[in-house]
């Protein structure tokens, strides 16, 4: 035993050399870790024991640690000399501390309850994984609790459905990371994915649909087809499949909420049951009808069997996204607006959150529902999910409602990771690793009592455009591990610089777990801000790969392995190109080249008169976007593309003097899923006064509406002209969304 301690400690001398001497890098950061000298060495023979109380914990822990043998545990509730693996329990009232002890003799789990023995157990697990040599454990002491009490992740189902054994290596993930909640969106347009029995028809018919992929069968026909028939596409957890789900998960310390979702979103249902709907038709509208007292009776039923099989304190309704135009014409909705005295169909779909609030408060449960359920008016036990960025949070919080952030702008892992021309397509938007790990639940509009009301945070896996599970694995990995982190560590404690050193020894255990994870791409994205103090513009360049040799020119040229190296912002004057590229590790080349180029332009800082509005939903910066000096990412939502809805963008650029104009551009975006067009074209007029404006120079699109993938666009033309006021109008002949980002004047 001896000479293999000496054996261990010269390979952890080693890896002193060559990268860190001691792999502690865990995910989430716990409250507190100190390394001490020495290592505990596993062996096939390193005994297990457990307090009685721990047993499941430390079963689990014998099951899933392939080092760990024999394969059975003792019980036995004190600490002991013997050399192994000891599960303690200690009176305490906060059930999810845990203490984790690693000495060269014992390894001690110490906590008060069932979830603290877990999470001290998915510690050490995570250990074992971490370190090159499974066997050989650093010595530390953990001593942990999380910042918040819920830790989620949603998966969606319906819109492509994964099978049990897929959520459970997800579900082993979340546990390895302490995710304490697994929400399923077990219904939705695209098919209805659990048994109920009083129902058949639900996933008989419902659960499978014309087409594989959705895109297709979404802007195809939207029809169901029945289990068994040669096309059927889709899937469903049986009752007692979701009951196994539901036990699996709970070993290891998550819950599954369900979500049935109502008013909206519904279509499914009403293939089965058109009487549901307004019209009483399938394939008609995507809402429930409210008026109809039968709507309220089959979710009822159906509440009943899911009561049956999630033991889940929260059940989740959904109720996003309901259109009301189907109510605003139909006689039994508002015969029941009339009745029940409702101001319009906003207190309409209040008032059917209300009454499936008091169906479940009345089974001991708890409604969970995203955060249109504030319309109209909030159910008075309801906890509010806020996802349209975190404004409902806030009103909820205030109102004393408990509330889960998951705001799409930092919690959507639907979204793109990188450049989306380098990437499997998604719904848009863009949530890099960095702007997940960024975020804190805690919104600063509320003070410390209000705070109490955030229970926590979620991400949501919106799965349109994910087939299979390795692409569902891709999606979340490793932007749950930042997700994690969010939910448990106290934000005080956060640090991006000490998460990506962890991450690079997390790339082993993702590796070794078998998980397809997003790596890291060589692309980089240069940044740049206008700084009207300096007249300049601050050039970043970023990354996602670890201590970067990042190398960049500003002349136009190609950067090579011997260009300027970068290694903090820059200041660059008037316009200049830079490019820049990474030095790829192993190679003495470089990697894909970024340009950008900046734009210190003579329209910076001046003001802007909005001849038509822009959109009150994509305001951006307001005024300043569009002459800020900042180009837009690829995310319409960055808050640096600025929408315009419907209507044209015309808007008069004022510039501080008479000045000579050689040209200018502004970039559109395309992005048709969402409905974003380029305009039909762009015309620049400018004039010296501000009343007499030149003829305009028109610049007509080139780019066809077909593409359904991102397109950025510059529409640029040459001036040659002396003037203060620009005008610029955009056609918006598509009447979808025109977004801008910069009106660049040189
Ligand atoms: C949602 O993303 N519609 C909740």
């Amino acid at each position: 035993m001896k000479k293999m301690l000496v054996c261990v400690s010269f390979i952890a001398f080693q890896y002193a050399v060559a990268q860190s001497p001691v792999y502690t890098g865990i995910v989430p950061a716990p409250a507190s870790l100190e390394v001490a000298e020495g290592v505990f060495v596993l062996s096939k023979t390193t005994p297990v024991f457990s307090d009685p109380a721990f047993t499941e914990a430390a079963e689990l822990y014998v099951q899933s640690s392939s080092l760990a043998e024999p394969k059975t545990y003792r019980a036995r509730s004190t600490a002991s000399t013997t050399k192994g693996i000891y599960f303690l329990k200690q009176a305490g009232n906060n059930k999810e501390a845990y203490r984790l002890l690693v000495s060269p003799s014992v390894v001690q789990i110490i906590a008060s309850g069932k979830s603290g023995a877990i999470h001290g157990m998915e510690t050490l697990l995570q250990l074992q994984l971490l370190q090159p040599d499974r066997k050989t454990l650093p010595c530390l002491k953990i001593a942990d609790t999380p910042a918040f009490a819920y830790r989620g992740l949603m998966l969606d189902v319906s819109r492509h459905f994964y099978s049990a054994g897929t959520v459970e290596k997800i579900i082993d993930m979340m546990a390895l990371y302490k995710l304490n909640m697994l929400h399923l969106h077990l219904t939705d347009a695209a098919g209805w994915r659990i048994e109920i029995k009083q129902y058949p028809g639900l996933t008989h018919t419902a659960a499978w649909r014309t087409e594989q992929n959705w895109k297709d069968w979404w802007n195809g026909n939207r029809h169901y087809a029945t289990e068994g028939a040669p096309g059927a596409y889709g899937g469903y957890y049986t009752q007692e499949e979701a009951k196994q789900l539901v036990k699996y998960a709970a070993e290891r310390n998550i819950n599954i909420i369900p979500e049935i979702e109502m008013p909206g979103h519904s279509e499914e249902v009403m293939a089965v049951f058109p009487q549901l709907a307004c019209s009483g038709k399938p394939y008609t509208q995507g809402e429930l009808c409210l008026g109809n007292d039968s709507t309220f009776i089959v979710f009822q039923n159906i509440l009943l069997e899911i009561m049956n099989i999630f033991p889940s304190s929260y059940i989740h309704i959904g109720g996003d996204e309901a259109g009301k135009a189907a109510w605003k014409k139909c006689p039994k909705c508002q015969a029941r607006i009339r009745a029940e005295h409702l101001a319009d169909e906003h207190e309409l779909q209040s008032y059917g959150i209300r009454r499936m609030e008091k169906f479940l408060s009345a089974h001991g449960r708890h409604l969970l529902g995203w955060d249109e359920i504030l319309e109209g008016g909030l159910a008075p036990g309801a906890t509010v999910m806020s996802w349209r960025g975190e404004s409902g949070g806030i009103k909820a919080a205030k109102a004393g409602h408990d509330v889960i952030m998951s705001p799409g702008g930092y919690c959507y892992f639907d979204a793109y990771q990188a450049n989306p021309i380098t990437q499997p397509e998604a719904i848009g938007g863009f949530l890099p690793l960095s702007k997940v790990y960024s975020y804190n639940p805690v919104p600063g509009a509320l003070n410390h009592s209000e705070a109490k009301h955030i229970l926590g945070v979620q991400a949501n896996v919106w799965a349109e455009y994910i087939p299979t599970s390795e692409h569902l694995e891709y999606m979340i990995f490793p932007r749950l591990l930042a997700l994690a982190e969010t939910g448990w560590t106290k934000n005080e404690n956060k640090s991006w610089k000490s998460f990506e050193d962890r991450l690079q020894q997390q790339y082993l255990l993702l590796q070794r777990r078998n998980i397809n994870y997003y790596r890291p791409v060589a692309d980089l994205e240069i940044k740049a801000i206008a700084d009207t103090d300096q007249h300049s513009s601050l050039v970043r360049i970023i990354s996602e790969q670890y201590n970067p040799d990042i190398r960049y020119t500003t002349d136009g040229s190609t950067p090579a392995t011997g260009s300027a190296r970068y290694t903090a912002p820059f200041y660059v004057k008037d316009t200049a190109t830079v490019k820049a590229a990474l030095v790829l590790p192993q190679h003495d080349k470089t990697g894909p080249v970024a340009s950008l180029t900046t734009s210190y332009h003579k329209a910076v800082g001046a003001k802007v008169v909005y001849n038509q509005p822009y959109s009150r939903s994509y305001p951006a910066q307001k005024e300043y976007t569009l002459v800020n000096g900042e180009k837009g990412s690829f995310s319409y939502g960055d808050g640096q593309w600025q929408g315009f809805d419907s209507g044209d963008m015309d808007v008069t650029i004022e510039l501080k003097t008479l000045s000579e104009i050689n040209n200018i551009s502004v970039s559109f975006m395309q992005l048709t899923g969402p409905g974003v067009f380029m305009p039909g074209y762009v015309e620049f007029s400018w004039s010296a006064d501000g009343k007499t404006f030149s003829k305009p120079v028109s610049v007509s699109n080139s780019v066809p509406s077909t593409i359904s993938t991102l397109v950025i666009k510059p529409f640029a033309a040459a001036i040659g002209a002396k003037a203060k006021y620009i005008r610029v109008f955009a056609r918006n002949d598509k009447k979808g969304f025109l977004f801008a980002d910069e009106i660049m004047v040189f």
